[in-house]
């Protein structure tokens, strides 16, 4: 048996305590913490300092993360994190910064600011450039509350109550739409995985406020009728919103701008340096043009006068959506990767994101089924229908292989989906590791497949109970 992981029995880091339960003595409690804010009731585990760190390694051993290994999931973009974008984030000149120092003490990291909207203005095609969401769900939910502003303001949110999504969205739009208030359609897809333009036609009205979408899609293949699409869109009255989650697949290639599109927001924390993650820190800044620059969310960075400042004074803007200046340690990953690849560097990500999915989907090909369209961008959805085996359990036989499986059972409109985005940072020796082990899986015994994984830290676990019986305190 080979394992892939350490795998120790470790225990929660209270069960290390000595006994007794640690609290700070009240002699302890600086004098300046109010009275009425003290707690008396919290109780610590008392474990000595190499216990904890022996705890945490330990664990961090028993982990996969993206510093272990290919980390292909789909509609996630796990690439790698460059360590200069690290580095320079961790720079006490700009970690150690105060978020309410003055302006003119912190010039250099309202630069940063100022030159990543200007950037990303350029990227986008969009007219204005907002730093402040911490996440892409966040930026979806900020350009819905643009769109349901505009609307108010012009006498028209009761009437523009509709947000059309098709789909294949990935989930975060349909809520973003339904918390700012929107009723959402659905927009069916065609045979070729794009979106029906009939279905659309007939969808749009005067209650449309928006039609949100992601160009590639989620089945990584590119919408051809945008334009289309977008004259539709404008022609009905409404806004077209760009989920701008697979901004890699066309870095200098095209741009939601050209387009057509009056929204985007962007995941810098997929496209530009930082992993996806789970459920780490992001940053979702949002782009709009024309009309809509006056709505973003402030404070923006301006130069003026030599001087780099904020400026909160857009006559209608949401206001503001997140605090300080958003998820300052992600913009400046995001400026560092931006300025180190250039524009030149940038468009090679792109292509070599899109060449890495199209080389695997063809090794992939003659074992599983590839629904819809030849020709991938920057992430591939297989089925595993056809070879009788379930998705869930080949992504199991994977893990006992070393390998992190892709995302499964998304999108929806594919039955045994997986979800594959390898991203430019795999390199030909790992994408060959990869398929060869999905191809071993298909024809694996399915019986044996339901008993893995046997060789990683956690065997399997009984993923209903997992989601339906969720234990968040102890
Ligand atoms: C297509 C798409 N849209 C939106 C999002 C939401 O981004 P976030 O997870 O940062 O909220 C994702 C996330 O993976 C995505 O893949």
């Amino acid at each position: 048996m080979e394992f892939r992981q350490a795998r120790y029995a470790e225990r929660m880091l209270k069960e290390y305590s000595s006994g007794s339960s640690f609290f700070l003595h009240q002699d302890e409690i600086p004098d300046w913490i109010p009275a009425e804010i003290r707690r008396s009731s919290l109780i610590l585990p008392d474990v000595s300092e190499y216990d904890v760190i022996r705890h945490f390694t330990r664990l961090s051993q028993m982990n996969y993360s993206v510093d272990t290994g290919l980390y292909p999931l789909g509609s996630c973009t796990m690439k790698f994190n460059p360590k200069y974008a690290d580095k320079i984030a961790s720079m006490p000149e700009f970690s150690e910064m105060h978020p309410l120092a003055d302006e003119s003490l912190v010039q250099g990291s309202l630069q940063v600011m100022y030159e990543l909207q200007e950037m990303l203005k350029e990227i986008s095609h969009m007219d204005e450039v907002s730093l402040q969401p911490p996440a892409g769900a966040h930026g979806e939910f900020t350009g819905i509350r643009i769109v349901k502003k505009y609307f108010q303001d012009a006498g028209a949110a009761d009437v523009r109550d509709e947000i059309l999504i098709p789909d294949s969205a990935h989930g975060t739009n349909p809520a973003s739409a339904a918390m700012g208030g929107f009723k959402t359609i659905e927009i069916p897809s065609n045979s070729n995985g794009t979106v029906d333009v009939e279905a659309l036609k007939a969808a749009l009205s005067e209650r449309t406020a928006a039609l949100m979408i992601t160009n590639p899609n989620t089945l990584g293949i590119f919408e051809t009728e945008i334009e289309e699409i977008a004259r539709l869109v404008h022609e009905a009255g409404a806004f077209l919103y760009y989920d701008g989650a697979n901004f890699n697949a066309i870095l200098g290639k095209t741009a939601p701008g050209k387009m057509g599109f009056d929204i985007t927001h962007f995941n810098l924390h997929k496209t530009f340096a930082t992993p996806h993650g789970g459920g780490g820190p992001g940053a979702g800044p949002v782009g709009v043009r024309g009309k809509l620059a006056e709505y973003l969310p402030v404070p923006l960075v301006r130069y003026r006068d030599g001087k780099y400042m904020l400026d909160g004074s857009l006559k209608h803007s949401i206001g503001k959506v997140s605090a300080y200046f958003g998820n300052f340690g992600i913009l400046l990953r995001a400026w560092a990767y931006i300025k180190r690849n250039g524009s030149e560097g940038l468009e090679n990500v792109s292509e070599t994101a899109v060449l890495n999915t199209n080389y695997l989907a063809k090794k992939l090909a003659s074992t599983y089924l590839i629904p819809k369209g030849k020709l991938k961008k920057h992430e591939v959805v297989v089925s595993s229908e056809n070879t009788g085996r379930r998705a869930l359990d080949i992504a199991k036989y994977l893990l006992d292989e070393g390998i992190h499986p892709p995302t499964v059972y998304f999108p929806l409109t594919v039955h045994e989906a997986m979800m594959i985005e390898v991203t430019e940072s795999a390199s030909r020796d790992d994408i060959d590791t990869f398929a060869e082990a999905l191809i071993r899986a298909a024809s694996e015994d399915p019986e044996k497949l339901k008993k893995l994984p046997q060789n990683t830290a956690v065997g399997r676990v009984d993923e209903v109970k997992a989601a339906r019986d969720l234990k968040l305190k102890w």
